[in-house]
This record gives C-alpha cells, structure tokens and sequence, in this order.
C-alpha cells in the first residue's frame, strides 16, 4: 500500500493502471476509520482492481468549529487498518494541496441537501460537495463507496454526481453497529463511558418503533420514539423526522409512500457528541 501527500503523485500512478484498463474504486474518508470504514474498504477491493482511499478532515463542511477540534485525528492507526484491508493506494493530503485557494464553488441541491442535516449543519453538505467533487476529479474512480449511516450525505452525493455529469456508480453500503446496536462511528471514540452506556438506547428506540408502527399512527409512531430516547438521561433528540425516501420530504402517514425512512439526531453527553441514525419503515 503506497501513501500518498501530493496529489500529482497519486494522479501520475493512477493513469498508468486505467490505460493498462483496471478499474479504480474509491472511498472517501475524514480518517479515525473504523470497522464501518474497513467493510467499505474490502467491498471495494472485492469490486475494482485497485482501491484507493482518501483520508482528509475536510474544515469546509464543519459549521461547528469545535466539532472540527475535537475530530478524532488517527492517521497512522488508519494506515494499519486500510492495509490489512488490502487498499492499494492512500490520498492523505493537507489542506492546502486539497485547496490551493478558497473553494469558491455553491452547491445546492434541494430538497435532499436542504432538510433535516442541511437545515441543522448550514454549508455542511456545500463542504461534502467541494471535497467529493475534488476526490471524483482527482481519483476519477468507476465506483465510489458510501456508509448508510450518512444516509442524506448518499443522496446529496447523488444530486451531485448527476450534477457534475460524472459516470461514477455510487455504491451504498449497510451500517456496521457495536453488538449493543450503536452505530459505529468515528464521534464514539469521543464518548465518555458513561455516555457510551445510553447511547444504545437510541438505536433501541428505533428498532422498537418498527413494530410499533403496524399498530400506530406516524404521529404517534414519531411522538414515541421522541420520548423513548428523552427519557433516557444523557439523551437528548435535536430531530427525529419520517421522510420520504427519495425526496427526504416529511410525510404525514404510512400510506403516503412506498419507501419510508426516519431520520434521528441525538445529542449525548455534556459536551455534547452529536450521534446520527436512522431506520427504515417501508421500501
Ligand atoms: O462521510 C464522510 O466521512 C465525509 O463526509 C466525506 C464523504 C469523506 C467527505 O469529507
């Protein structure tokens, strides 16, 4: 596995292997990897001939400049963790080689980028754009691989690929949860033990509205879950919206779509950490 700062150096080997015709996939990551991280990893080097993986703390989609201080910085650990997966190539630049001046570009893709993290996280999802749109010129990979637990970020990823007319397949791929139902992700390392201890409740809360929801109403579905996760102390919800889909517009009952998801924040903890889930009702 080579690791690369420059990305002219990854760029020059790239070109080699695609005139030789291997197909590249890619997968994006802010670093601090995990097991969720790993399962994309190893699905893309099972799908493509030569995987690449970018490891960049991307400042343009923090709104919340603490939430960027207190990001989990690994690079090396990271390095261990993508070898053992079989990753060929790492892209770990620094900010200035990912953005040799201010990233100037708007994207805007409504209603998806504009609901729920759009609203809470303003220039959040602007932030995704500009550094995947960067990752797609530079790595020009055939398939690019995405965590479900980022469930909006796909289908703002989608608008934008669309967008910019890039003939990239976006690979979804499933959540990978702690045995006790917590999604993994790199904020949980940021969780104190005690805040560890609750935070499962939030996925138990979600699985539990499942069979709740045969029997009632979206409102009260929605209304239960709200207060499931409240009562817990340490747990706080910031939204729990059930959404459409396709478009991540609310509906108001389960027959008004085919394909329903709801889509949770919490915030846990004193500091606090901020956890994303979400399930799916129908579709
Ligand atoms: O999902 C993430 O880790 C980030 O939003 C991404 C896609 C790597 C862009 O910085």
């Amino acid at each position: 596995m080579k690791v690369f700062e420059k990305i002219a150096d990854l760029q020059n080997e790239l070109f080699i292997l695609r005139k030789g015709g291997k197909t590249v996939g890619l997968v994006p990551t802010m670093g601090a990897l995990h097991e969720g991280h790993a399962s994309l990893v190893e699905r893309s080097v099972k799908e493509n001939d030569v995987t690449v993986v970018s490891v960049f703390l991307n400042p343009t989609q923090f709104n919340d400049k603490g939430d960027l201080e207190r990001y989990p910085r690994t690079l090396d650990a990271d390095c261990r963790l993508l070898e053992s997966c079989g990753a060929d190539y790492v892209l770990a630049p620094s900010v200035s080689e990912m953005y040799p001046e201010e990233d100037r570009r708007v994207f805007d893709f409504p209603p998806q980028s504009t609901v729920m993290e759009g609203a809470k996280r303003p220039g959040h999802f602007n932030g995704v754009c500009q550094v995947v749109s960067r990752l797609f010129y530079i790595v020009r990979p055939n398939k690019a691989y995405f965590g479900e637990k980022d469930w909006q970020q796909i289908a703002v990823v989608k608008r934008l690929v669309e967008y910019i007319n890039m003939d990239i397949d976006i690979v979804e791929c499933p959540i990978i949860r702690d045995a006790d139902g917590l999604a993994k992700s790199s904020r949980n390392t940021l969780l104190t033990k005690d805040e560890r201890a609750v935070a499962p409740y939030i996925f138990k809360a979600l699985r539990d509205s499942v069979d709740y929801a045969e029997r009632h109403s979206l409102a009260e579905t929605h209304d239960k879950v709200v207060s499931d996760i409240n009562l817990v102390e340490g747990l706080e919800v910031e939204y729990f919206e059930i959404v459409d889909g396709n478009t991540l517009l609310p509906v108001s009952s389960w027959d008004s779509s085919s394909y329903i998801v709801g889509c949770i924040t919490v915030y846990c903890g004193m500091t606090p950490i901020r956890l994303i889930d979400h399930i799916k009702y129908k579709g």
